[in-house]
Formats: structure tokens, sequence, C-alpha cells
């Protein structure tokens, strides 16, 4: 037989196979159940989320020979058809090549007509967003006197494209990815089926690379079962994806707890010489990061770092995630990267706010008096770490950065925060995210710099980069 792609040969053939998309399911199911189908839906989302996969089970749920169903059988004949794609009421158009009036009209045409083999005649109009505006107009005119038994599912990857006047006719469903978790079940039952040996390991490494995508997830493994000649390992799949072997991001990982800067430096040359993609490369350090963070923030701790490192981790954070991105414009982003190693040389020199605290500096943590009920329970929860750590993922490094080094003041109706007059502006843009983890309304304040001492630290910073790389300054920018 021939051989058949994991994608196709798993396509769920009714409502509970489906991973993720609980609300789409869940409503469509009532729907069906209690006979309340609309007649035009809009199914939006990235690819391979189950757009088509639902559309055709929805078919099936209407036309089943044992009923309307929100589990038709699978077995009779129309259910057959409509799982091989050839039922004779299930129109499946491709709008990216029929995207013309004519091919509207014909439709238009086309659904005056009474269903040849079932009770309702599905359009699915795949890619809705690339008809063009006459086709949308002319399709409006169906969508709003619709001749019973027709019912339109609009696919589509960017539903902004979609005209307001026809979204306002349908109903709409936002396709969303499902978790990891989902995707790495869904990829265990695949192999479980096939019999085929895997590593656990390299099934995070597959979902991680697929971003979401359940098709790309399934076409990855395919990939790696091949790759691996039949059995799916950690080797296999870093090969596969051109990704650094995870004993390598171990260890960097361990430099960095260690503040190593030497031995990072190093391994970016090692790798660099043999070939490797750095950007990859720093894309997995990101992600290893930001994975600690999580954990860390969750009251976990990872293999790594521990609740103590969390400061650090922030600060690395904003240093490394800024260098990824400054790294996509430079032709050869080594030199970027190893800059952001170095900044870790001042670690050292940030206060901590828990130091601060300890010292009597005026830090709002659990100490506010408020007799309100409600707000009660967000004060017992506020831990100022965790909400400099929320609003940082919420409003981006660079804001959580600010406030580690801002000073924050509570006093009697609002938390008060000072920072160099330069920054005011970059947390004034992100007000609302602000009030929204602290417990009171939030000022900011701007302090003047002085001038000198700022200076004189930056200068210092300067020096051992351009000692390191043996550079030169060729222009200075003012902050
Ligand atoms: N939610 C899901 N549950 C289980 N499998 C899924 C899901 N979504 C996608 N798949 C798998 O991916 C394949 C492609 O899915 P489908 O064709 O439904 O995606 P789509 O959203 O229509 O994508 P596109 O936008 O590219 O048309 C299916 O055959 C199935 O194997
Ligand atoms: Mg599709
Ligand atoms: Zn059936």
């Amino acid at each position: 037989m021939a051989y058949e792609a994991f994608a196709r040969k798993y396509r769920p053939k009714n409502f509970e196979q489906i991973i993720g998309q609980e609300a789409v399911v869940k409503t469509l199911k009532n729907a069906i159940d209690m006979d309340r189908i609309s007649h035009a839906y809009i199914f939006a989302g990235s690819r391979g989320l189950g757009k088509t996969t639902i559309s055709r089970i929805l078919t099936k749920s209407l036309n089943c020979e044992k009923g309307i169903t929100s589990r038709p059988c699978g077995q009779c004949e129309n259910c057959l058809e409509i799982d091989k794609g050839s039922f004779p009421d299930m129109y499946e158009i491709d709008a990216a090549s029929n995207r013309g009036i004519d091919d509207i009209r014909a439709l238009r045409d086309n659904v005056n007509y009474a269903p040849i083999k079932g009770r309702y005649k599905v359009y699915i109009i795949d890619e809705a967003h690339m008809l063009t505006r006459e086709a949308f107009n002319a399709l409006l005119k169906t969508l709003e006197e619709p001749p019973p038994h027709n019912i339109f599912i609009l696919a589509t990857t960017e539903l902004h494209k979609i005209p307001d006047t026809i979204r306002s006719r349908c109903q709409t469903f936002i396709f969303k990815p499902p978790t990891i978790n989902q995707i790495k079940e869904y990829l265990k039952r695949i192999l479980e089926n096939e019999n085929i040996e895997y590593e656990e390991e390299a099934l995070e490494l597959l979902v991680q690379a697929s971003e979401g995508g359940v098709r790309d997830s399934a076409s990855l493994l395919d990939q790696a079962v091949t790759f691996g000649k039949g059995k799916v390992t950690v080797k296999a799949v870093e090969e596969l994806l051109g990704l650094i072997p995870v004993t390598v991001i171990n260890n960097f990982m361990k430099k960095l707890k260690e503040k190593d800067i030497k031995e990072m430096i190093k391994i970016t040359e090692k790798l660099d010489s043999e070939g490797y993609d750095l950007s990859v490369f720093w894309k997995q350090i990101n992600d290893e990061i930001h994975r600690s963070l999580v954990k860390i923030s969750l009251g976990e701790s990872s293999e790594i770092f521990s609740k103590e490192d969390i400061q650090d981790l922030i600060y690395i954070q904003t240093v490394f995630s800024k260098a990824l991105l400054e790294g996509r414009t430079f032709s050869n982003p080594k030199n970027v990267y190893q800059l952001a190693i170095l900044k870790l040389r001042y670690i050292k020199n940030l206060v901590s706010l828990k130091e601060l605290y300890e010292k009597g500096i005026p830090v709002s943590t659990g100490s506010i008096k408020e007799p309100k009920e409600e707000k009660q329970s967000k004060k017992e929860e506020f831990d100022l770490q965790t909400a400099i750590l929320r609003i940082g993922r919420e409003a981006g490094g660079i804001v959580s950065a600010i406030l580690k080094k801002a000073a924050i003041k509570e006093t009697e109706d609002q938390i008060v925060i000072t920072v160099e007059k330069n920054l005011t502006d970059t947390l004034q843009e992100k007000i609302d995210i602000l009030n929204k983890y602290f417990p009171k309304p939030v000022k900011i304040e701007g302090k003047e710099v002085k001038q000198e001492r700022k200076t004189k630290k930056r200068d210092e910073a300067v020096d051992k980069v351009l000692e390191l790389f043996k550079g030169k300054i060729i222009s200075y920018k003012e902050e």
C-alpha cells in the first residue's frame, strides 16, 4: 500500500478526536444537537489547526444516514464519502484560485438546487479572504437570503481581510493552537499506533518546532521517523531541525548560572567554527531562559536555576532577547550575542529589591492597610517580584528592567514609581499594564540623573568591550 502521511492518516473523523478547539467543538455539537445550526460560519485561524477537518465533521453530522447528530456514524455511505472528499453535496472551493465574481455567481446559481444525496449542501470556501471585492458582494447577497439547506463555511487564515458586511452575517469561530501537552499527546498516539519507538525529549523538540500547528507537528514527525530510520531520537530530531545539541545548551545554561563569561564566549566560538547557525542557538537559549523564568515564577525550580536567581534571570532575559532581535539585522550576529554575554558582567551591580526592602527603603509588598473586602484578596496575593515578572512579560523586558531599578513607594492611595527622567515615557506608555498588576493606581515620577556618575559608569563598560573586541568607537548615541 502506498505510504500515507501521518497528517492525512490521522485526520480526526469525529469531534471526539479533535485536539484543542474546545470552544468550537462544544458550540458546534450543541448547535447540531439542538437543531440550531447557523447557515454561515467563519472558521479563522492559522494553518493546520483543524478548520477543514471540523468542516468535514460538521458536514457528516448534518448528512449522516443515521440522522442529524453530533456523533456521525462514520460507516454509512455519506459519512465515508465525506471522509474521502467525494460527497456530491460537499463543495470544497479554493478561493485562492476561484476568486472572481463568475465563480461566486456559479455558486449562487447552485444554491437554488436541492441537495443530491444528503440533507444539506455544504460549501467550504477555503482561503476565503482571497475573494475579490465583487465576489464578496455577490456572496453577500446569498448570505442575506440563503435558500434553506445550504451551509457556508468560510475558512481563512486572515480574518481581518474578510469585510465586516460578510462577518456580521456569519458566526465566527477563532481556532487557536492547542497546548504543548495536547500536541505531544497527539504525536504519542500516532507513534504508539504505528509501533514506533521514541524519546520523550525528541517529541518536545518537535512540538516546539511546530509552533502550535497540528499539521506541522505531524509532518515533522513523519520526517523525523524517516530521518531516524524508524526511531524518533533526540539526536535525529536535532539534526533534522538543525538544532544545537541539548548537551551544549545545558552546558551553556550552567555557565550562565555561574556567570562564567569566558566559557560562554568559548561555546559560541566553538559552535560558530563548527558551522552551526548561531541565531538558532541564541533562540534556543532564549526559550530555555523563558522556560526557567516561568517555572520559577510558578514556584517550581528549573533544573539549573532556583528562586534566588529570578532577578538575574529577568535581567538576562532582557539583555538576551534584545540581542535576539538585534541579531536578525546583522549578517553575522555573533558579535551581538557575545556583547550580550559580556553585559552579564554587570549583574552583580544590580541591587535586588529584597535588599532594598531589608535596608528599609519603602517597597510595596504586603503591608497595605485597606479595609475594602475585594481589594483584600488582591493585596494578599501581591508580590512585587512576581508583579514585575508579569508586567515584563506583557509590556516587554525593558519595562521590567526599568522597574527593577526604580524606587517604588506606596502612599495612602497610590504607588509612586520614581525613575530617571528619560525613562518616564517608556513606563507611562504601559501605565495600563502597570495598573493591572499593582494593587493601587500607579503614578510615575521622573528624577534628574547625576550626569557625571553615569558617564563614568558607561565608560568603564565601553572600555571593557573595546578591549575585548579590539574595537573602536565610531559613533555616540544620546540616551
Ligand atoms: N485540532 C486538531 N486535532 C487533531 N488533528 C488536527 C487538528 N488540526 C489539524 N490536525 C491535523 O492536521 C491536518 C490538517 O488539518 P486541517 O486540514 O483541518 O487544517 P486547516 O486548519 O484546514 O489548515 P489550512 O489553513 O492549511 O487549510 C489534519 O489532517 C490532522 O491530521
Ligand atoms: Mg484547510
Ligand atoms: Zn453516517
